[in-house]
C-alpha cells in the first residue's frame, strides 16, 4: 500500500510527465518546421500560444498574428439563457514569426482598460476576431473587433490604432456600421488599398460589408447585404486571380456547424455559395473548428492557408488552431486535413503540398 503523501506525490509526478510530455509534443508540433492542427501550440518561450479568433497581417518580412487573449477562467454568463460561455476580456495578444512555425510572443497589444467599468474593453466586456491591417497614407496599423457586453447583446465593432504592429494599440471608439448591428468580423485589404468591414448583422441573420473610409477608421455609407436571412458568422474573405472567396460559418454558438465558401467577381458581391470547402471525415462539422481568417503565404505565387479555431468553450483558453492548406485543383477550393504539414516559405509557388500523418 502506497502512503498518502507518497501517493500524492506519485500523482503530482504523474502530471508533472504528462504535462511535459504534451509540451514536448506541442513543441515538436511547430519548432520541426511543421503545422499539427489542434495540438496544443507553444510559443518559443514556451507557454501556450493565446491568440484566438485571430488574423495574420504580414509586413514587412514579418507575420503579425493578432488573436483574443483569453482568461484563465471560463463561466457562464450569469442570467443568460443561451450557451454563452465567456472568459474575462483580456484585449488582444501578438505573436510573431517568419516561417509560421516558430512564433514570438509581443504581449498584449490591445490592453483591456481595467480602470473604466463602462469602458467598451473593460474585462467585463467581449473582445472577440481582432484583424489588423496597415493604412500605406497614414502610417498606422488598424485594428478593427467584435466589442460586445457579456450578453452580446451590443452587438459593434471597435477600432483601434497604433504606430507600430506591436502596439500598444489605442481604442478609439465602438460603433454600429450605418446603424446596423456588428458581430462576428473580419477586414479585407484589396489590392487597390482600399478596405473593407465584414460583419454578421441584423441579429446575425445578414452579413454586411461595408467600405472603410481612406484612413481605414471609420465606415462608410457604402455597404451591401450578403446571405440576406441565411444566418452565416466567422467571416473569412481572400482574394485570388481577381476573385473573392468568402469563407463562413453557419451560427451554432461555440459549436461547430458546416462551413460554406462563397465565390465573387467584386468585393461587396453579389457572393455565390460553391458550397462546403472541406473534404474527408468532419468534413461536416468543419473539422471541429470554425473559420477566423485566410492568409495568402508572402511571397508564394498561390498559397491560402485557412485558420480556423477549434472552441472548447468550457475552457476558452484551451482551444485550439486548426491551420490547412487550401487547395485549387478544377472546380471550387477544397480544404482537407492534414495531421502535420509544412507551410510553403517566401518564394515558393504552386500549392501547399500536405505531408503525410507523423
Ligand atoms: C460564435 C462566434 O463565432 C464566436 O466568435 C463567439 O462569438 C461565439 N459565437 C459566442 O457564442
Amino acid at each position: 500500500m502506497i502512503p498518502t503523501t507518497s501517493k500524492h506525490n506519485l500523482s503530482r509526478l504523474t502530471r508533472l510527465v504528462a504535462a511535459a510530455l504534451i509540451a514536448a509534443s506541442a513543441t515538436t508540433a511547430l519548432a520541426a518546421g511543421s503545422i499539427a492542427s489542434g495540438e496544443r501550440w507553444l510559443d518559443r518561450e514556451g507557454k501556450f500560444i493565446n491568440a484566438h479568433g485571430g488574423g495574420i497581417l504580414y509586413h514587412e518580412g514579418v507575420y503579425y498574428w493578432y488573436g483574443e487573449a483569453k482568461g484563465d477562467f471560463t463561466y457562464r454568463s450569469p442570467g443568460v439563457g443561451w450557451d454563452c460561455y465567456r472568459t474575462d476580456a483580456g484585449g488582444v495578444s501578438c505573436y510573431t514569426s517568419t516561417d509560421l512555425c516558430h512564433w514570438t510572443y509581443r504581449g498584449i497589444v490591445l490592453e483591456p482598460d481595467t480602470m473604466h467599468t463602462f469602458s467598451d474593453i473593460h474585462p467585463t466586456m467581449v473582445i472577440e476576431r481582432p484583424k489588423v491591417i496597415y493604412n500605406r497614407s497614414t502610417g498606422k496599423f488598424v485594428m478593427w473587433m467584435h466589442i460586445d457586453n457579456h450578453n452580446y447583446e451590443k452587438a459593434v465593432a471597435g477600432v483601434a490604432v497604433s504606430d507600430s504592429p506591436t502596439g500598444k494599440f489605442r481604442f478609439i471608439e465602438s460603433v454600429r456600421p450605418n446603424g446596423q448591428m456588428s458581430r462576428d468580423m473580419t477586414l479585407f485589404k484589396d489590392d487597390d488599398e482600399q478596405a473593407y468591414l465584414v460583419y454578421s448583422s441584423e441579429g446575425n441573420a445578414t452579413l454586411h460589408i461595408a467600405q472603410l473610409s481612406d484612413d481605414y477608421q471609420h465606415v462608410t455609407a457604402r455597404y451591401e447585404r450578403l446571405f440576406i436571412g441565411q444566418s452565416r458568422e466567422a467571416p473569412a474573405l481572400f482574394k485570388r486571380q481577381g476573385k473573392y472567396y468568402l469563407i463562413t460559418s453557419g451560427c451554432t454558438g461555440w459549436d461547430p456547424n458546416e462551413a460554406d465558401l462563397a465565390v465573387a467577381d467584386h468585393v461587396m458581391g453579389p457572393y455565390t455559395s460553391l458550397g462546403n470547402p472541406c473534404r474527408g471525415p468532419h468534413a461536416d462539422k468543419t473539422f471541429f473548428a470554425q473559420s477566423t481568417h485566410v492568409l495568402p503565404v508572402a511571397g508564394t505565387a498561390d498559397c491560402f492557408i485557412a485558420m480556423f479555431d477549434r472552441w472548447n468553450k468550457r475552457n476558452l483558453i484551451d482551444s485550439r488552431y486548426v491551420w490547412l492548406p487550401i487547395r485549387f485543383d478544377a472546380g471550387a477550393p477544397t480544404i482537407s486535413w492534414a495531421d502535420v504539414w509544412q507551410p510553403p516559405q517566401a518564394g515558393a509557388s504552386g500549392h501547399v503540398a500536405a505531408v503525410a500523418p507523423h
